[in-house]
């Protein structure tokens, strides 16, 4: 499958990089959009070791393709999102497209697949909690949080799942 891997503000981003490498062990095509937050957590250098020239970034890039969004769009099979912040969710949930990942979701006319992580507390936000019920109701399916020791030392519901639970969640429901 040929799959947009969508990384976000979350500290959880940095096992965004096992869930490439978990997709490209088994031959799949990867290229990896980040939000400029998610670089605060994780260097796209990271990514760019493992898919060299398939790390973007930025939706203004001098040399870049002017219509990357869209040849993104329409290139792969799978826009997945993990971690998904409560902030890109929202401007999924709103039609916002203010940079490159949200603009590429607008574009995106297949299947989408979004793995939310944050605090228990955000994750419960009526808000957010409506964004994410939102976007099940158009048809994006939405990997559940897992439950565990959060950031703050806490117990609760907000982790990232692991690579694995994320890859099989992505293949066995594949449509492609
Ligand atoms: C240390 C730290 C950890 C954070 N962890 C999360 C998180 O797990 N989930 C989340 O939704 N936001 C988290 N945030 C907040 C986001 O990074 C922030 O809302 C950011 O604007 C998200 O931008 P993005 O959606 O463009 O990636 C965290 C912020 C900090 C400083």
């Amino acid at each position: 499958m040929k799959l947009i891997l969508g990384v976000s503000g979350s500290i959880g981003a940095y096992k965004a990089l096992d869930i490439l490498r978990r997709f490209q062990k088994s031959g799949h095509d990867v290229s990896v959009v980040m939000t400029r937050a998610a670089t605060r957590f994780i260097a796209p250098l990271s990514f760019e070791t493992f898919a060299p020239g398939r790390v973007f970034v930025e939706m203004f890039a001098p040399g870049q393709d002017p219509l990357l969004h869209i040849h993104l769009s329409k290139e792969n099979d799978v826009l997945l999102i993990a971690p998904a912040s409560a902030n890109i969710i929202g401007k999924m949930a709103n039609g916002i497209a203010d940079d490159l990942l949200s603009t590429v979701f607008c574009a995106f006319y297949r299947r989408v697949v979004v793995a939310p992580a944050m605090n228990t507390h955000m994750l419960e936000n009526p808000a957010v909690a409506d964004n994410i019920a939102r976007l099940r109701g158009r048809g994006v399916e939405i990997i559940e949080a897992a439950e565990g020791q959060l950031a703050n030392l806490e117990i609760g519901r907000g982790r990232l799942p692991d690579a694995e639970t994320i890859y099989r969640h992505c293949l066995n429901s594949a449509r492609v």
